[in-house]
């Protein structure tokens, strides 16, 4: 790739560009200093690569404008090798991220620490344990002259004392606030001067597509608390701290006050500020439960309860299992526990340090209470489902949900009603439900005046395959039509969103908690007002289908639910969940919570996970933005490496939006993130108005187009390479990026994706005529003839219960019992050609069984290869013939097993129909 071409991919106005794409300039400025060296005196590349870098890295505690001016100094003076020294010292010191702990990267020569007094804390780079370092922002309307002696005066606040370490950034503007907010993932406090300008001082076009994305205009109010709440919005894990040199005290009790943690008067002294900062990090870095369980592993205990292998002494004694304890390490033993006091606290019922740990989470993911859960998002989802659900209640589910729903209605006898999503039949998979098909279905349980007994929507943001709803939109809908209607998004995989400012606003508590903004913004009622008197007094269910409407905000009640695999997407160990909430009645659910936390939870949960997730949460709210931002960088990179590469571009493609999204659910008209043209205001436009959106870190890599079927591709890359990914379907794998993933993982991934295309362009040329028409049968048997993907049919008539004509809800609890009754049940093999029989003659019958694909939706999981139904060995056992009111069934199971047979992707409730069933899980 040209200079050119790479720096274009790195420029900041592209999508999610982050550390990488800054990276990628210091190294091209690295080139262009050793260039200059070669020809000495040619320097415009330098200077130009110089100037572009110095704009955005004036957002930067490091290198600062201490180096920066060095290195244009060097420019001015053509020292060409003192440039490229230079040039190289702080890119390596960025690259190994050095400059955090080591005092001599910020000097000018590498002379150890010490030489710069006045840059330097006295502690930096001395201290014996490692402290954290972080980097504040400073907003000032003082002129860019005074930044460096102010910057000095912060750095001589710095005490040995301190738990942390810090660097001032200053910036004197509303736009280079927002920008550095943005670019500079090490901010984690902000403290805003009244008196700042609207205007950056840089008229750079990189900057004008950034702040153009913030929505903000010159002429606006451009207020410290302005200021405030558009930083918050970005980064709400932020502290602000606001100093203000007039009013403070009608500052301080203006409510619109409550996002800054506190507020100063100019004139005092800037230790205390000082302090704010630390103690701010403190509170995020404080980890109630796990600081506990380190102090607890660290006492002399006495165990005489169950538990033998906590403190170790039967594993490091034993010449048996010693290999056990020195493979995980005395630690894990001595923090091991069944105790819930000394220290430490009960899951089930928290009254100390995981009650704080909860608080924390909360706070940290937007919600009013967390409850931490250790069984997976399988649990949470159960224990939602059975404290809001009681039997009889409808809940409107996603179809191709995770099975812990259907087994949350089994266990709760509620009903649910199934809805579909749209389904990308071309790729084996399933997409989101639509909002038409939602509302649709309210509408009518509204006209069989059935919507009193609908309590719930229940849907999973993201999809597997990375489809994101508007879940503000939903919700607001949804409540125009049914306004206490309880949400529970199934966020298992999307926990890690709620730290990136672009995909927040889609997470269940980021809509709820914009929603409660407008609920209680006095331009709510009259907008709703408004579209009421539009509508006049009876409007068509076509007329309401077609309309984004608006709920009334007096009878709103906002109940929202999200479960999410913290595990999944953050630092927890495996198993590690949460659930949160933010219900304005919760009041009135919360004993059943208790029991739900009862019925699910372990009585011996583990303490590591608990304390993984207490660290999890920690990890997210200080370094959580870098890392999602990260993450979303390296998908990217995937995408781009991918399409760009012209021997991997013949073989493979990973799905771009366009794709993954039919284009009427693309309003905006938004195509993909790396469309040609495309940027942050088309993908910011697209992710707030378009119906659905496509989580850039969810690949889906088409590899039928290279003869493989997605099992297969995915154990020639398990098995080969070492490579692990995650679901598969007939033609495609999903690849994942995380906040783990590094650009090293991008290289192995792409150079082994260039392997096998090479193998594969060998094999046809050598293979003449012949190899080369196997391989495009076998392209257009994966590619084409695709299997259809059945819908849900029907509840059987028995499991029906009161159901209405229009909507086809059932009783699934009643249904699973039945399958209890043996005789009632018969055993046919799915490819049995007995199933095309009783399909067209009859007699019917349900499905034994859930025949549920896990994770949600989709049945070939490596990661839950456990509960995964072996393909070969699924059999169809139609076991209800002997059940009369079983025996009126037509067709459904037979088709249901002919479609799992077929395609070995079928979701559950294709099989499921009442109760008996027919698909034995292997
Ligand atoms: C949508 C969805 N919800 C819930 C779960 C269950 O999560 P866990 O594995 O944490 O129990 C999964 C698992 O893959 C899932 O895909």
């Amino acid at each position: 790739m040209s200079n050119g071409a790479k720096n274009q991919d790195g420029r900041i106005d592209r999508f999610f560009s982050g550390p990488g794409a800054r990276a990628d300039s210091w190294r091209d400025l690295v080139d262009a200093a050793k260039a200059w060296t070669r020809s000495p005196g040619d320097h415009a590349r330098f200077d130009a690569l110089l100037a572009q870098l110095a704009v955005t890295e004036e957002y930067h505690g490091y290198p600062g404008p201490h180096l920066m001016a060095a290195l244009k100094e060097s420019a001015s003076s053509d020292d060409a090798t003192g440039a490229s020294s230079l040039a190289v010292r702080i890119t390596q010191a960025l690259q190994t991220r050095s400059f955090r702990q080591h005092a001599g990267d910020w000097n000018l020569h590498d002379e150890g620490e010490g030489t710069a007094p006045d840059l330097l804390p006295p502690s930096f780079g001395r201290t014996e344990a490692h402290r954290p370092y972080f980097e504040t922002l400073i907003v000032t309307g003082l002129p860019a002259t005074n930044w460096s002696p102010l910057c000095a005066e912060w750095r001589r606040l710095r005490r040995p004392i301190d738990a942390f370490i810090y660097e001032p950034v200053f910036v004197g503007s509303f736009e280079d606030a927002f920008c550095a907010t943005i670019l500079n993932p090490d901010i984690a406090a902000v403290v805003i001067n009244e008196g700042f300008t609207f205007r950056s001082r840089h008229d750079a076009p990189v900057l004008r597509s950034l702040t153009a994305a913030m929505d903000q205009q010159e002429d606006s109010d451009v207020s410290a608390l302005k200021l405030a709440h558009v930083l918050k919005r970005v980064r709400p894990e932020l502290d602000l701290y606001m100093v203000s040199n007039r009013r403070v005290e009608q500052l301080a009790g203006n409510p619109e006050a409550d996002v800054v943690r506190r507020i100063f008067y100019s004139v005092e002294e800037l230790l205390e500020l000082h302090l704010a900062v630390l103690e701010g990090v403190q509170d995020r870095f404080d980890t109630p439960f796990f600081d506990n369980l380190k102090k607890y592993a660290q006492r002399p205990i006495g165990t005489f309860h169950a538990l033998p292998i906590a403190r170790g002494k039967s594993v490091f004694k034993s010449d048996w299992i010693r290999d056990m304890g020195e493979f995980y390490g005395p630690n894990l033993f001595l923090a091991e526990s069944s105790a819930t006091t000394g220290g430490l606290d009960s899951l089930l019922e928290p009254t100390g340090n995981i009650k704080k740990a909860q608080e924390k989470a909360a706070r940290a993911f937007g919600a009013d209470h967390v409850f931490f859960v250790t069984n997976g998002t399988s649990t949470s989802n159960k224990m939602a489902v059975q404290a809001l659900l009681g039997p009889g209640d409808i809940a409107i589910v996603d179809r191709n949900c995770h099975k812990s729903h259907h087994y949350g209605m089994v266990l709760s006898g509620a009903q649910p009603l199934y809805v579909e999503a749209f389904p990308m039949t071309e790729y084996s998979m399933y997409g989101a439900v639509p909002l038409r098909t939602i509302k649709q279905a309210l509408l009518n349980l509204k006209a069989e005046n059935r919507l009193d007994r609908v309590k719930m929507l229940d849907l999973t943001n993201c999809t597997f395959d990375g489809h994101i709803y508007n879940t503000r939109r939903v919700m607001e809908e949804c409540l125009a039509i049914k306004p206490d209607l309880i949400f529970l998004w199934d966020e298992a995989w999307f926990g890690f969103a709620r730290f990136s400012p672009f995909l927040r606003p889609r997470t269940a508590m980021g809509a709820a908690n914009d929603i409660d903004e407008w609920l209680h913004d006095p331009k709510a009622v009259a907008a709703y007002e408004k579209q009421r008197s539009e509508f006049g007094a009876n409007p068509s269910d076509e007329v309401l289908l077609e309309t984004r409407l608006i709920p009334d905000p007096r009878q709103v009640r906002l109940r929202v639910y999200q479960t999410n695999s913290t595990h999944k997407s953050m630092s927890a160990l495996r198993q590690g969940s949460m659930l949160f909430v933010k219900d304005v009645d919760f009041h009135t659910v919360e004993a059943q919570f208790h029991e739900a936390v009862f019925t699910h939870a372990s009585t011996s949960p583990n303490q590591q996970l608990i304390g993984s997730l207490d660290v999890a949460r920690r990890q997210m709210e200080l370094e959580g933005y870098g890392l999602v931002e990260n993450a979303m960088e390296i998908a990217f990179a995937i995408r781009q490496a991918v399409a760009a590469n012209p021997l991997i571009s013949k073989y493979f493609r990973i799905l771009g939006a366009d794709n993954m999204v039919p284009a009427q659910y693309r309003e905006s008209g938004f195509v993909d993130y790396l469309s040609p043209g495309a940027n942050w205001v088309m993908a910011l436009r697209s992710l707030r108005e378009d119906e659905f959106c496509l989580d850039p870190t969810r690949m889906t890599l088409v590899c039928g187009t290279a003869g493989f079927d997605g099992t297969q591709f995915k154990g020639i890359l398990a098995n080969r390479y070492g490579i692990q990914l995650n679901k598969t379907s007939r033609n495609s794998v999903l690849l994942q990026s995380n906040i783990n993933n590094t650009r090293s993982d991008v290289a192995h991934l792409i150079r082994v994706l260039a392997e096998i295309s090479g193998e594969i362009d060998r094999s046809l040329s050598h293979g003449g005529i012949n190899a080369r028409k196997t391989f495009e049968a076998r392209v257009r048997s994966l590619m084409t003839d695709v299997p259809d993907l059945p819908n849900f049919s029907h509840f059987h008539d028995s499991f029906r219960g009161d159901a209405g004509t229009k909507t086809n809800e059932g009783d699934i609890r009643s249904g699973f019992y039945a399958a209890y009754n043996a005789a009632g049940c018969e055993y046919i093999r799915l490819a049995d050609a007995e199933i095309d029989r009783r399909l067209k003659n009859g007699p019917g019958a349900g499905v034994r069984q859930f025949r549920h694909p896990v994770p949600a939706g989709l049945p070939d999981h490596g990661a839950g290869a456990g509960h995964h139904p072996g393909n070969d060995r699924l059999h169809a056992q139609a076991r209800c013939q002997g059940n009369p009111r079983l025996r009126r069934r037509r067709g459904i199971e037979a088709r249901a097993a002919r479609g799992v047979s077929e395609t070995r992707r079928q979701p559950f409730a294709d099989a499921w129909d009442q109760g008996r069933c027919g698909i034995k899980r292997a």
